[in-house]
């Protein structure tokens, strides 16, 4: 069966609730009416979740959340719990992002308890991977991605996978302008999925969705989409403008298409 289109839009800690109101609105306006051409999930910052949540309303546009505690409650000041998300509306959450991975220091073993705690608790989750430029300048990127894999899905039931989108974000594609190229991204999201059908069989491999994040614009997007293998996207920065994160979704559509007819993972 053909993997529906998903594309995700990280705000990051940007906007403010005015403008992420008014973008949430748009957004939902011009894509939510439709259910059957991609998936499309919003991550504003957890303030504005409630906010975002309402304008979004009954859309086919979903609200996520940009991470969450690895603890169900208590004593964790500043996080925020599964079930807090789940009390707000939110469907998905981003789990390992890099800039969680690298500049707040987060372990392969704390993302992997943070992916369980989701899954139990009912959300679906972007687990995001990806190798640093030292890492990919050493010829390590295949190995790297690899170990946070392995982690990640160690204790993963085949049933819950279903759940899971997997978004490639290599580190030095992340907000520098330099996206990978489409070649780039096929070659890693091949690896990914190879490793998905040794861990569990082909037929699950062949059906999760794996994602390209970084720098992705509206001019590389339709190309990056083109590659085999690769589902949809994972959207930074141009995902606070409303026209290009709408342009990135139809190139998601059209450039998905475009490249199914080789796709052969
Ligand atoms: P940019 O699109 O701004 O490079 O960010 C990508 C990203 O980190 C999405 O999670």
């Amino acid at each position: 069966m053909a993997r529906r289109p998903f594309i995700g839009g990280n705000w990051k800690m940007n906007t403010d609730l005015a403008t992420g109101k008014v973008l949430a609105r748009t957004i939902a306006a011009e894509w939510g009416a439709d259910v059957s051409r991609a998936e499309v999930v919003v991550f504003p910052p957890f303030p504005y979740l409630e906010s975002v949540g309402q304008e979004i309303g009954l859309s086919s546009v979903a609200l996520g959340a940009q991470d969450l505690s690895s603890e169900a409650n208590g004593a964790r000041t500043g996080e925020v719990s599964a079930e807090m998300l789940c009390d707000m509306g939110v469907r998905w959450v981003l789990v390992g992002h890099s800039e969680r991975r690298h500049r707040l220091g987060e372990s392969d073993a704390l993302v992997a308890e943070k992916l369980a705690m989701a899954l139990e608790s009912g959300l679906q989750v972007v687990l995001c991977v990806g190798e640093n430029l030292q890492q990919r300048h050493a010829g390590r990127t295949h190995e790297v991605v690899g170990l946070q894999l392995r982690s990640a899905f160690a204790q993963v039931p085949e049933e819950a996978v279903a759940r899971i989108v997997i978004a490639y974000e290599p580190v030095w594609a992340i907000g520098t302008g330099v996206a990978a190229t489409a070649t780039d991204a096929l070659e890693a999201h091949h690896e990914i999925r190879a490793f998905m059908s040794s861990r569990y069989d082909s037929e699950l491999a062949s059906s999760i969705r794996i994602v390209y994040g970084g720098s992705l614009v509206p001019g590389n997007a339709k190309t990056i989409f083109a590659a085999p293998g690769v589902d949809g996207g994972l959207v930074g920065g141009a995902s606070l403008k409303a026209a290009d994160f709408l342009s990135i979704c139809s190139s998601a559509v059209i450039g998905i298409e475009a490249g199914r007819t080789g796709d052969s993972a």
